[in-house]
Protein backbone atom coordinates (compact mmCIF):
# COMPACT_ATOMS: atom_id res chain seq x y z
CA UNK A 1 0.00 0.00 0.00
CA UNK A 2 1.36 3.40 -0.82
CA UNK A 3 -0.07 7.21 0.22
CA UNK A 4 1.13 10.04 -2.11
CA UNK A 5 4.99 11.12 -2.11
CA UNK A 6 3.31 14.27 -0.56
CA UNK A 7 0.74 13.29 0.88
CA UNK A 8 1.85 15.98 3.11
CA UNK A 9 2.31 19.65 2.06
CA UNK A 10 4.58 22.53 0.79
CA UNK A 11 5.10 25.18 3.15
CA UNK A 12 1.85 27.13 3.90
CA UNK A 13 1.61 29.97 1.15
CA UNK A 14 -1.68 31.65 2.04
CA UNK A 15 -2.84 32.70 5.37
CA UNK A 16 -6.21 30.75 5.93
CA UNK A 17 -9.96 32.66 6.10
CA UNK A 18 -11.22 30.32 8.68
CA UNK A 19 -14.80 29.19 8.03
CA UNK A 20 -16.91 26.70 9.12
CA UNK A 21 -18.16 23.71 7.51
CA UNK A 22 -20.49 21.20 8.06
CA UNK A 23 -22.33 20.09 11.40
CA UNK A 24 -20.54 18.60 14.67
CA UNK A 25 -20.91 15.10 12.54
CA UNK A 26 -17.78 14.20 11.25
CA UNK A 27 -19.94 12.24 8.38
CA UNK A 28 -20.52 15.43 7.59
CA UNK A 29 -17.63 16.22 5.58
CA UNK A 30 -15.89 12.92 5.09
CA UNK A 31 -17.55 11.47 1.51
CA UNK A 32 -15.13 13.11 -1.27
CA UNK A 33 -11.94 11.47 0.94
CA UNK A 34 -10.59 8.89 0.47
CA UNK A 35 -10.10 5.62 2.13
CA UNK A 36 -6.93 6.25 4.87
CA UNK A 37 -3.93 4.33 3.88
CA UNK A 38 -0.67 3.33 5.01
CA UNK A 39 2.96 2.79 4.07
CA UNK A 40 6.16 1.38 5.42
CA UNK A 41 9.57 2.67 4.12
CA UNK A 42 12.44 1.40 5.29
CA UNK A 43 14.89 3.82 6.90
CA UNK A 44 16.37 5.63 9.85
CA UNK A 45 14.47 7.69 12.30
CA UNK A 46 17.26 10.43 12.47
CA UNK A 47 16.55 10.78 8.64
CA UNK A 48 13.17 9.57 7.71
CA UNK A 49 13.34 11.09 3.78
CA UNK A 50 9.73 12.08 3.92
CA UNK A 51 8.76 15.18 2.84
CA UNK A 52 9.34 18.63 5.54
CA UNK A 53 5.82 20.19 6.51
CA UNK A 54 4.05 16.27 5.61
CA UNK A 55 3.30 14.88 8.99
CA UNK A 56 0.59 15.82 11.73
CA UNK A 57 1.60 13.93 14.24
CA UNK A 58 4.36 11.59 15.66
CA UNK A 59 3.47 8.84 18.07
CA UNK A 60 5.99 6.72 18.33
CA UNK A 61 8.29 4.30 21.20
CA UNK A 62 11.84 4.08 20.38
CA UNK A 63 13.99 1.20 21.71
CA UNK A 64 15.00 2.08 25.42
CA UNK A 65 18.52 2.74 26.20
CA UNK A 66 20.41 -0.36 26.54
CA UNK A 67 17.23 -2.52 26.88
CA UNK A 68 17.15 -4.48 23.15
CA UNK A 69 19.55 -5.41 20.64
CA UNK A 70 17.54 -5.69 17.46
CA UNK A 71 21.11 -6.29 15.28
CA UNK A 72 21.22 -3.50 13.20
CA UNK A 73 24.39 -1.57 12.66
CA UNK A 74 22.16 1.57 13.09
CA UNK A 75 20.06 1.00 15.53
CA UNK A 76 19.19 3.22 18.46
CA UNK A 77 19.75 2.13 22.55
CA UNK A 78 22.78 1.03 22.31
CA UNK A 79 25.03 3.62 22.56
CA UNK A 80 27.47 3.04 25.66
CA UNK A 81 26.11 6.31 27.51
CA UNK A 82 22.87 7.68 28.33
CA UNK A 83 24.66 10.86 26.77
CA UNK A 84 25.13 9.14 23.66
CA UNK A 85 21.12 7.98 23.86
CA UNK A 86 19.67 11.00 24.52
CA UNK A 87 22.15 13.05 21.63
CA UNK A 88 20.38 10.03 18.95
CA UNK A 89 17.12 10.76 20.40
CA UNK A 90 17.62 14.83 19.50
CA UNK A 91 18.83 13.89 16.38
CA UNK A 92 15.40 11.77 15.87
CA UNK A 93 13.52 14.87 17.45
CA UNK A 94 15.19 17.51 15.00
CA UNK A 95 14.08 15.32 11.88
CA UNK A 96 10.89 15.03 13.19
CA UNK A 97 10.48 18.42 13.37
CA UNK A 98 11.49 19.05 10.11
CA UNK A 99 8.85 16.59 8.80
CA UNK A 100 6.31 17.98 10.82
CA UNK A 101 3.50 20.56 10.01
CA UNK A 102 3.54 23.88 12.07
CA UNK A 103 0.67 22.17 13.35
CA UNK A 104 2.39 19.36 14.49
CA UNK A 105 3.71 17.37 17.59
CA UNK A 106 5.15 14.07 18.89
CA UNK A 107 3.84 11.62 21.31
CA UNK A 108 6.92 9.74 22.48
CA UNK A 109 6.87 6.69 24.76
CA UNK A 110 10.01 6.39 26.69
CA UNK A 111 11.14 4.21 29.87
CA UNK A 112 14.42 4.76 32.17
CA UNK A 113 16.85 2.06 32.55
CA UNK A 114 18.70 0.72 35.59
CA UNK A 115 22.27 1.03 35.49
CA UNK A 116 25.23 0.00 37.90
CA UNK A 117 21.72 -0.62 40.57
CA UNK A 118 20.41 3.45 39.55
CA UNK A 119 17.91 4.68 37.33
CA UNK A 120 19.18 6.62 35.30
CA UNK A 121 16.87 9.06 34.00
CA UNK A 122 16.16 8.88 30.97
CA UNK A 123 12.87 10.00 30.03
CA UNK A 124 14.04 13.64 32.42
CA UNK A 125 17.52 14.09 30.15
CA UNK A 126 14.98 13.64 26.80
CA UNK A 127 12.65 16.24 28.13
CA UNK A 128 15.46 18.31 29.68
CA UNK A 129 17.31 18.11 26.19
CA UNK A 130 14.36 19.11 24.48
CA UNK A 131 13.98 22.43 26.24
CA UNK A 132 17.37 22.98 25.72
CA UNK A 133 16.73 22.56 21.87
CA UNK A 134 13.36 24.44 22.01
CA UNK A 135 10.66 22.19 21.89
CA UNK A 136 7.94 22.61 24.30
CA UNK A 137 7.04 19.96 26.85
CA UNK A 138 3.67 19.80 27.04
CA UNK A 139 3.03 16.91 29.16
CA UNK A 140 5.25 14.04 30.93
CA UNK A 141 1.98 11.67 30.80
CA UNK A 142 2.16 8.75 33.43
CA UNK A 143 1.32 5.26 31.85
CA UNK A 144 0.50 2.58 34.61
CA UNK A 145 0.04 -0.50 34.04
CA UNK A 146 -1.11 -3.48 36.51
CA UNK A 147 1.24 -6.50 35.01
CA UNK A 148 4.46 -6.28 33.74
CA UNK A 149 7.96 -8.34 33.40
CA UNK A 150 8.94 -10.24 36.67
CA UNK A 151 11.95 -8.23 38.08
CA UNK A 152 13.94 -10.56 40.25
CA UNK A 153 15.23 -7.28 42.57
CA UNK A 154 14.45 -7.88 46.00
CA UNK A 155 15.34 -4.55 47.48
CA UNK A 156 13.02 -2.39 45.04
CA UNK A 157 9.66 -2.07 43.80
CA UNK A 158 9.03 -3.53 40.23
CA UNK A 159 8.30 -0.54 38.04
CA UNK A 160 4.91 -0.56 36.69
CA UNK A 161 4.89 2.27 34.44
CA UNK A 162 6.80 4.40 31.98
CA UNK A 163 6.24 7.95 29.91
CA UNK A 164 4.50 9.22 27.37
CA UNK A 165 6.35 12.71 26.21
CA UNK A 166 4.06 15.50 24.48
CA UNK A 167 6.68 17.74 22.49
CA UNK A 168 5.44 20.37 20.29
CA UNK A 169 7.70 22.79 18.09
CA UNK A 170 5.41 25.80 18.46
CA UNK A 171 2.45 26.71 20.62
CA UNK A 172 0.23 25.92 17.22
CA UNK A 173 0.44 22.40 17.71
CA UNK A 174 -3.41 21.16 16.86
CA UNK A 175 -5.14 19.67 20.09
CA UNK A 176 -8.79 18.20 20.39
CA UNK A 177 -9.17 17.86 24.11
CA UNK A 178 -12.93 17.68 23.47
CA UNK A 179 -13.15 14.42 21.78
CA UNK A 180 -11.11 13.49 24.56
CA UNK A 181 -12.61 14.74 27.73
CA UNK A 182 -16.11 13.40 26.11
CA UNK A 183 -14.68 9.89 25.86
CA UNK A 184 -12.41 9.81 29.09
CA UNK A 185 -13.25 12.56 31.83
CA UNK A 186 -17.33 12.93 30.91
CA UNK A 187 -16.27 16.08 29.98
CA UNK A 188 -13.69 17.21 32.08
CA UNK A 189 -9.74 17.06 31.36
CA UNK A 190 -9.18 13.53 32.68
CA UNK A 191 -5.85 13.96 33.73
CA UNK A 192 -1.98 13.10 32.49
CA UNK A 193 -2.12 9.56 34.17
CA UNK A 194 -2.92 6.97 31.79
CA UNK A 195 -3.79 3.37 32.73
CA UNK A 196 -3.56 0.91 30.46
CA UNK A 197 -2.89 -2.50 30.68
CA UNK A 198 -0.97 -4.82 28.39
CA UNK A 199 -3.29 -6.12 25.73
CA UNK A 200 -3.56 -9.78 24.22
CA UNK A 201 -2.31 -8.94 21.05
CA UNK A 202 1.25 -7.61 22.43
CA UNK A 203 2.67 -11.33 23.40
CA UNK A 204 4.39 -12.00 20.40
CA UNK A 205 6.47 -8.34 20.39
CA UNK A 206 8.74 -8.22 23.28
CA UNK A 207 8.23 -4.40 22.87
CA UNK A 208 4.63 -3.68 23.00
CA UNK A 209 2.71 -0.86 22.49
CA UNK A 210 -1.09 -1.12 23.42
CA UNK A 211 -3.15 -0.48 20.74
CA UNK A 212 -5.38 2.15 23.29
CA UNK A 213 -2.09 4.49 24.05
CA UNK A 214 -2.09 5.25 20.44
CA UNK A 215 -5.76 5.76 19.92
CA UNK A 216 -5.47 8.21 22.95
CA UNK A 217 -2.99 10.15 21.24
CA UNK A 218 -4.19 10.40 18.03
CA UNK A 219 -7.37 11.27 19.16
CA UNK A 220 -5.96 14.41 20.97
CA UNK A 221 -2.78 15.38 18.55
CA UNK A 222 -4.13 14.36 14.21
CA UNK A 223 -6.30 16.51 13.31
CA UNK A 224 -9.02 14.51 11.01
CA UNK A 225 -8.28 16.28 8.39
CA UNK A 226 -5.80 19.03 7.02
CA UNK A 227 -5.97 21.90 4.05
CA UNK A 228 -3.04 20.48 1.31
CA UNK A 229 -2.84 24.15 0.26
CA UNK A 230 -2.36 26.21 3.54
CA UNK A 231 -1.79 23.56 5.64
CA UNK A 232 -4.45 24.76 8.36
CA UNK A 233 -6.14 21.64 10.10
CA UNK A 234 -9.57 21.78 10.77
CA UNK A 235 -10.47 22.21 14.04
CA UNK A 236 -13.60 21.74 16.23
CA UNK A 237 -15.97 24.44 16.67
CA UNK A 238 -17.27 24.72 19.66
CA UNK A 239 -20.75 25.89 21.56
CA UNK A 240 -21.67 26.32 24.88
CA UNK A 241 -25.15 24.77 25.87
CA UNK A 242 -27.20 25.65 29.46
CA UNK A 243 -26.72 20.89 29.81
CA UNK A 244 -24.84 20.20 33.04
CA UNK A 245 -23.62 17.27 34.02
CA UNK A 246 -26.28 15.03 36.34
CA UNK A 247 -24.19 13.60 38.00
CA UNK A 248 -23.05 16.72 40.49
CA UNK A 249 -25.67 17.06 42.98
CA UNK A 250 -24.45 20.90 42.79
CA UNK A 251 -25.06 20.67 38.83
CA UNK A 252 -28.79 19.44 39.94
CA UNK A 253 -29.34 22.13 42.22
CA UNK A 254 -27.94 24.75 39.94
CA UNK A 255 -30.80 23.39 37.00
CA UNK A 256 -33.63 23.01 39.08
CA UNK A 257 -32.87 26.70 40.36
CA UNK A 258 -32.75 28.05 36.63
CA UNK A 259 -36.22 26.05 35.29
CA UNK A 260 -37.81 27.46 39.03
CA UNK A 261 -36.55 30.88 38.15
CA UNK A 262 -36.88 30.42 34.24
CA UNK A 263 -33.65 31.69 33.45
CA UNK A 264 -33.78 32.32 29.62
CA UNK A 265 -30.91 31.46 27.45
CA UNK A 266 -29.86 34.95 27.82
CA UNK A 267 -29.43 34.96 31.17
CA UNK A 268 -27.29 31.90 30.60
CA UNK A 269 -25.02 33.57 27.81
CA UNK A 270 -24.41 36.42 30.64
CA UNK A 271 -23.31 33.99 33.44
CA UNK A 272 -20.77 32.22 30.61
CA UNK A 273 -19.75 35.80 29.25
CA UNK A 274 -19.39 37.11 32.82
CA UNK A 275 -17.16 34.10 33.84
CA UNK A 276 -16.82 33.21 38.01
CA UNK A 277 -15.63 36.63 38.05
CA UNK A 278 -18.03 38.97 40.04
CA UNK A 279 -20.36 40.20 38.04
CA UNK A 280 -20.68 43.78 38.51
CA UNK A 281 -16.61 43.84 37.74
CA UNK A 282 -17.09 41.72 34.67
CA UNK A 283 -15.54 43.69 31.54
CA UNK A 284 -13.87 40.89 29.59
CA UNK A 285 -14.58 39.61 26.15
CA UNK A 286 -15.71 36.38 25.74
CA UNK A 287 -15.89 34.66 22.79
CA UNK A 288 -19.97 34.15 21.51
CA UNK A 289 -21.27 37.06 23.52
CA UNK A 290 -18.88 40.33 22.88
CA UNK A 291 -18.03 42.37 24.76
CA UNK A 292 -19.93 42.51 28.54
CA UNK A 293 -22.29 45.13 27.87
CA UNK A 294 -24.29 46.77 30.52
CA UNK A 295 -27.12 44.68 29.97
CA UNK A 296 -25.44 41.57 30.18
CA UNK A 297 -23.95 42.48 33.60
CA UNK A 298 -27.91 42.97 34.48
CA UNK A 299 -28.82 39.64 33.31
CA UNK A 300 -25.86 38.07 34.68
CA UNK A 301 -26.89 39.84 38.09
CA UNK A 302 -30.53 38.91 37.50
CA UNK A 303 -29.04 35.02 37.32
CA UNK A 304 -26.82 35.90 40.68
CA UNK A 305 -29.78 36.64 42.24
CA UNK A 306 -31.40 33.44 42.14
CA UNK A 307 -28.62 30.80 41.71
CA UNK A 308 -26.24 32.63 44.88
CA UNK A 309 -23.13 29.92 44.46
CA UNK A 310 -24.58 28.12 42.21
CA UNK A 311 -24.22 30.80 39.66
CA UNK A 312 -20.78 29.19 38.49
CA UNK A 313 -21.99 25.65 37.66
CA UNK A 314 -23.17 27.33 34.77
CA UNK A 315 -20.27 28.45 33.83
CA UNK A 316 -19.07 24.32 33.24
CA UNK A 317 -21.63 23.82 30.90
CA UNK A 318 -21.28 21.44 28.34
CA UNK A 319 -20.15 22.07 25.21
CA UNK A 320 -21.19 20.77 21.70
CA UNK A 321 -19.65 20.52 18.17
CA UNK A 322 -21.19 22.74 15.62
CA UNK A 323 -18.64 22.44 12.91
CA UNK A 324 -15.30 22.80 12.06
CA UNK A 325 -13.27 25.21 10.61
CA UNK A 326 -12.74 25.78 6.55
CA UNK A 327 -10.19 27.68 5.53
CA UNK A 328 -12.05 27.75 2.16
CA UNK A 329 -9.24 26.52 -0.50
CA UNK A 330 -11.30 23.31 -0.76
CA UNK A 331 -8.29 21.07 -1.28
CA UNK A 332 -8.31 18.40 2.03
CA UNK A 333 -7.01 15.35 2.80
CA UNK A 334 -6.76 13.24 6.38
CA UNK A 335 -4.52 13.88 8.89
CA UNK A 336 -0.95 11.77 8.46
CA UNK A 337 0.47 10.30 11.82
CA UNK A 338 4.09 8.84 11.43
CA UNK A 339 5.79 6.34 13.82
CA UNK A 340 9.53 5.93 12.89
CA UNK A 341 10.08 3.27 14.76
CA UNK A 342 7.39 1.74 13.72
CA UNK A 343 8.32 -2.13 14.93
CA UNK A 344 5.08 -4.60 14.54
CA UNK A 345 3.08 -1.46 12.92
CA UNK A 346 0.84 -1.20 15.97
CA UNK A 347 0.43 2.78 15.30
CA UNK A 348 -0.42 2.81 11.52
CA UNK A 349 -3.09 0.15 12.37
CA UNK A 350 -4.61 2.31 15.48
CA UNK A 351 -4.21 5.56 13.17
CA UNK A 352 -5.66 4.03 10.32
CA UNK A 353 -8.88 3.36 11.89
CA UNK A 354 -9.28 6.47 12.96
CA UNK A 355 -9.57 7.80 9.60
CA UNK A 356 -5.94 9.22 9.53
CA UNK A 357 -3.03 8.16 6.99
CA UNK A 358 -0.28 6.66 8.40
CA UNK A 359 3.41 6.53 7.80
CA UNK A 360 5.83 3.83 9.26
CA UNK A 361 9.95 3.93 9.52
CA UNK A 362 11.91 1.39 10.72
CA UNK A 363 15.61 -0.07 10.29
CA UNK A 364 14.23 -3.22 9.77
CA UNK A 365 10.90 -3.84 7.74
CA UNK A 366 7.99 -5.43 9.28
CA UNK A 367 7.74 -8.35 7.42
CA UNK A 368 11.81 -9.06 8.32
CA UNK A 369 11.04 -8.02 11.79
CA UNK A 370 13.06 -10.58 14.01
CA UNK A 371 12.35 -11.19 17.34
CA UNK A 372 15.00 -8.80 19.73
CA UNK A 373 17.29 -10.38 21.87
CA UNK A 374 17.29 -9.05 25.53
CA UNK A 375 20.19 -7.46 26.54
CA UNK A 376 21.88 -8.75 29.95
C1 LIG B 1 10.43 -0.67 20.69
S1 LIG B 1 10.37 -1.22 19.02
C2 LIG B 1 8.91 -0.45 18.45
C3 LIG B 1 7.72 -1.26 18.81
C4 LIG B 1 6.45 -0.74 18.18
N1 LIG B 1 5.96 0.42 18.91
C5 LIG B 1 5.41 -1.83 18.13
O1 LIG B 1 4.31 -1.68 18.70
O2 LIG B 1 5.67 -2.86 17.52
C6 LIG B 1 11.64 -0.33 18.33
C7 LIG B 1 11.83 -0.47 16.82
O3 LIG B 1 12.80 0.50 16.47
C8 LIG B 1 13.56 -0.01 15.37
N2 LIG B 1 14.79 0.79 15.31
C9 LIG B 1 15.89 0.76 16.09
N3 LIG B 1 16.77 1.73 15.74
C10 LIG B 1 16.18 2.42 14.71
C11 LIG B 1 16.58 3.53 13.94
N4 LIG B 1 17.74 4.14 14.11
N5 LIG B 1 15.70 3.98 13.00
C12 LIG B 1 14.51 3.35 12.78
N6 LIG B 1 14.10 2.29 13.47
C13 LIG B 1 14.93 1.81 14.43
C14 LIG B 1 13.72 -1.47 15.68
O4 LIG B 1 13.96 -2.19 14.49
C15 LIG B 1 12.36 -1.79 16.30
O5 LIG B 1 11.47 -2.28 15.35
Amino acid sequence: MSIAPDSGLSTPDSKPNLGVVGTGALSDWEPGLRKAKQKIVTGDARDTRLKADSVDLVVTSPPYWQKRDYGHDDQIGQESTPQGYVSAMMECLAEWKRVLRPTGSVFLNVGDTYHKKSLVGIPGRIEAAAVDAGWLVRNRIIWTKDGGMPEPAKNRLANRHEYVIHLAPKQSYYYDLHEYAETYGNGANPGDVWHINPERNMSAHLAPFPQELVRRAVMLGCPPQICTTCGAPRTRVLERTRILDPNRPQARRAMELADEAGLSDEHIRAIQATGVSDVGKATKFQSGTGRNSKSVQALAAEAKDVLGGYFREFTFAKKVTSGWTDCGHGTPARGVVLDPFVGTGTTLGVAVGLGRDAVGVDLVPMVDQQTPRAVK
